[in-house]
């Protein structure tokens, strides 16, 4: 078996990351454009200009065939304020990107929040802490849903709300890095599935013939060994990084061993009245998922939770994540001898991971899975013919993509391939050259010069070889 016939070839991005434009046409600020660059790396405002150069690049992503576009839109564009007055130029940019997509066929799957929160809401609410949040995000929801019922078939809720509580309290994703507990933690994350499952509910009510579900980002745990105990943390790993935020959508309930977690570390979930029961109403279409590479994972003895060291931390490596992974209980992340390198970097990477990810999946949820995001982050090199040799990234690629299809065959109901990124964006903490696009943009790391700098468009190398992989619907991939 091959891929399915209407197969969703496409690649991803995210508004904050791409299009720049931060104070046009009546668009408000986010927390992204308030956020100080980490050093040697750009800010979000002029990011890839996709802005202005949105025909241009759906036209190349139409001549590499696509038949989708995962984007995202910025709701401080939609509503300058997050809430109150609609920004019409805001409305009309994204019924012209859609209009362009729709030109050439292209399916837009289109996410409604990706970590770009509008700052006024941060700075009223304090960030999604806030049961207030809720009625802003439906409010934004409806205006959205209004506007594009007939430009969108696919919705997603929210891009990785799983990172946004392991990252986002601590670092830029989610803004405020005021999160002390457990409790308020967690208690965000509640608040947030709330808002999804109301979400979806709405989004079925007014857009009738539209497909909407959520896009975390979810992962497979190996245990390291073949003793049990590091069984046990997979499983554990599993629960609190992937099936909390999934088991609530699609079965209305937490994990019972997050339950227990919850018990064990003193976080007190304030559940209200009706939140279980909306979470079991909502019924997600599909699951979008980004999945870049799965984790290990070793037992270790139990540990108590202390988020303290984590306090207005900005860095990945101490992220509440990272203290999950490495602390007992749950399981402490190790490298993994079996996955391969990378054959012209050297790097490892996971060519499994979506195969044996979507697979579980399917089983778990019986629901359609399209990949949201996947991808080979590296500094290419434009060369003085224009060209751009990435080679690393096509054998990434190539091999995920290879078993991807193994995946399908054993029964992984994958309809649809998005991977990081369709251009050159801008990294969530590293700046423009790490590069994830099938479409190179020529600007560097200083503001100052992409300002007014052309942008200009260049195909890699895997630009041409991706567009073979669409035409022959993933039969050629030498
Ligand atoms: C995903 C996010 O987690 O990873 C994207 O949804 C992000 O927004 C991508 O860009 C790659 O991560 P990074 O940190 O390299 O930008």
């Amino acid at each position: 078996m091959s891929f399915p016939e209407n197969f969703l070839w496409g690649a991803s991005s995210s508004s904050a990351q791409i299009e720049g434009g931060f104070d046009k046409d009546g668009r408000g600020l986010s927390i992204w454009d308030v956020k100080k660059p980490n050093p040697g790396t750009c800010s979000f405002h002029y990011a890839s200009d996709f802005y202005s150069h949105y025909k241009e690049d759906i036209a190349m992503m139409a001549e590499m065939g696509f038949k989708a576009y995962r984007m995202s839109l910025s709701w401080s564009r939609i509503l300058p304020t997050g809430e109150g007055e609609v920004n019409p130029k805001g409305i009309e940019f994204y019924k012209n990107v859609f209009a362009e997509c729709h030109k050439y066929g292209i399916e837009p799957i289109v996410t409604i929040f990706h970590f770009d929160l509008p700052l006024d809401l941060q700075n009223k609410y304090g960030g999604w802490g806030n049961r207030k949040m809720i009625d802003a995000y439906l409010n934004y929801c409806k205006v959205v849903f209004e506007n594009f019922k007939d430009d969108v078939k696919y919705w997603l809720t929210y891009n990785e709300q799983n990172m946004l509580i392991f990252f986002g309290a601590f670092d830029m994703i989610g803004g405020s890095g005021k999160f002390n507990t457990g409790t308020e933690l967690y208690n965000q994350a509640h608040i947030q599935l709330v808002a999804q499952a109301k979400a979806i509910i709405m989004c079925h009510e007014m857009c009738p013939d539209a497909l909407i579900g959520p896009a975390p980002n979810i992962t497979t745990s190996y245990p390291a060994t073949a003793n049990p105990e590091d069984y046990i943390a997979a499983l554990n790993m599993d629960d609190l990084r992937n099936n909390f935020y999934l088991d609530s959508l699609i079965f209305g309930r937490y994990p019972a061993s997050v339950w227990k977690y919850f018990e064990q570390n003193n976080i007190v979930i304030d559940v209200q009245e009706g939140d279980f029961e909306v979470m079991k109403a909502c019924k997600p279409d599909y699951i979008g998922f980004n999945c870049y590479g799965n984790d290990t994972t070793e037992y270790l003895e139990y540990y108590e939770l202390d988020l303290s060291d984590l306090k207005d931390a900005d860095n990945r490596d101490i992220s509440y994540l990272m203290k999950l992974m490495d602390k007992p209980g749950v399981g402490k992340a190790v490298k993994n001898p079996f996955l391969p390198k990378n054959s012209v970097d050297g790097n490892t990477y996971d060519p499994y991971c979506i195969r044996i990810t979507a697979r579980r999946l399917t089983d778990r949820y019986n629901l359609p899975l399209i990949i949201t995001e996947n991808g080979y982050g590296r500094p290419d090199t434009l060369e003085e013919d224009g060209k751009v040799h990435d080679q690393y990234r096509i054998e990434h690629l190539r091999e995920t993509i290879k078993h991807m299809k193994f995946g399908i065959e054993e029964g992984a109901n994958i309809i649809g391939y998005c991977p990081w990124s369709a251009l050159d964006l801008v990294s969530t903490r590293e700046g423009i050259n790490k590069r994830y696009g099938f479409i190179y943009v020529d600007r560097n790391d200083d503001d100052e010069v992409a300002k007014n700098s052309p942008m200009n468009r260049y195909p890699k190398d895997s630009y041409y070889w991706y567009k073979e992989v669409i035409a022959s619907n993933g039969e050629k991939l030498d």
